[in-house]
């Protein structure tokens, strides 16, 4: 067994990047410029974009966030994006999700400038990225293909089982690894809360990509020797004994898959980290896209 170690590699690709941003800097060209918009005051959500900011500072990009009280209405939040968009300064920009449920979320991620969307999340990214055109790809999937690049993983005419049909993760993976390419060519089924018999799908997975959010939801006895995992789950559970009051675990019992399992990535330090990387990367492509333009 072998640990998919997204820590160690998003630390390598930062540092590749943190290089291509030194060699901007002597050439007297602008750094890339990452801007994060927070709504409300969410836990894990405050964590992300945190780490985020500080992330861009660590590899020298310029970074800004910008906090929203909970309260902020959808008129004023979309006046920020249309900002944002007009602000030749910023290269990229992210909107943290989930929002405040009184904010229409598809009405903003539509308002963001297709070229500043360095989440992947407007359609016209998305659709791109489905017909294999050049596009923002969203962080956690090009994270996750990313990691399988870097250790190698067979993924060619391999089954690859996806639990979760979410727009950030289930759907663009689905699509991603289904796709040619390094990392992709592999036959996919994407399943979601009304599949039947999901342990069936699962014992014939070559390669089991869960992106649900319920802690321990995949047990040994639902996967093949040989398996390779990729745990995209990250939740809080309450826990006093834990300094902050709860710990992060992800969807699959590691301590028993793992020892089943060819490669897996542990929670935390495994697809966590490398979704921000891959935001940094496409915030890095954001700058160059944008100065070839003006060029
Ligand atoms: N919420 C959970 N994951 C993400 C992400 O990748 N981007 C944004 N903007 N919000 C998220």
């Amino acid at each position: 067994m072998e640990i998919l170690d997204g820590k160690k590699i998003s630390n390598q690709i930062k540092d590749e990047i943190a290089v291509e941003v030194a060699q901007m800097k002597e050439r007297g060209e602008k750094v890339p410029h990452l801007a994060a918009v927070l709504v409300g005051n969410d836990g894990a959500s405050l964590t992300y974009v945190g780490s985020k900011v500080r992330s861009c500072k660590k590899i020298g990009f310029e970074s800004t966030l910008i906090h929203l009280p909970e309260d902020t209405t959808e008129e004023a939040l979309l006046k920020q994006v249309a900002d944002l968009n007009a602000n030749p300064d910023i290269d990229g920009y992210i909107v943290q999700l989930p929002l405040p449920k009184h904010i229409d979320e598809q009405k903003v991620l539509l308002a963001v400038d297709p070229d500043k969307d360095v989440d992947g999340f407007h359609p016209t990214n998305f659709g791109k990225m489905a017909l294999d055109m050049e596009s923002f790809i969203p962080a956690t999937p090009f994270g996750i293909m990313e990691l399988l690049r870097r250790y190698n993983v067979e993924t060619s005419g391999k089954h690859t089982v996806v639990i979760g049909r979410s727009h950030i993760v289930g759907r663009p993976i689905s699509i991603l690894m289904s796709q040619k390419g390094q990392a992709a060519d592999s036959t996919v089924t994407l399943t979601h809360s009304r599949t039947k018999d999901l342990k069936a799908l699962t014992l014939q997975a070559d390669i089991v990509v869960s992106a649900l959010g319920v802690p321990n939801f995949l047990k040994e006895d639902m996967v093949k020797e040989g398996v390779t995992i990729i745990d995209v789950g990250i939740t809080r559970v309450p826990d006093d004994t834990h300094e902050k009051g709860y710990y992060i675990t992800g969807d699959v019992d590691f301590e028993n898959v793992s020892k089943k399992a060819s490669y897996i990535t542990p929670v935390p330090g495994g697809v966590g980290p490398m979704t921000i990387a891959m935001l940094l990367q496409n915030t890095l492509l954001a700058r160059e896209r944008h100065k070839s333009k003006q060029a």
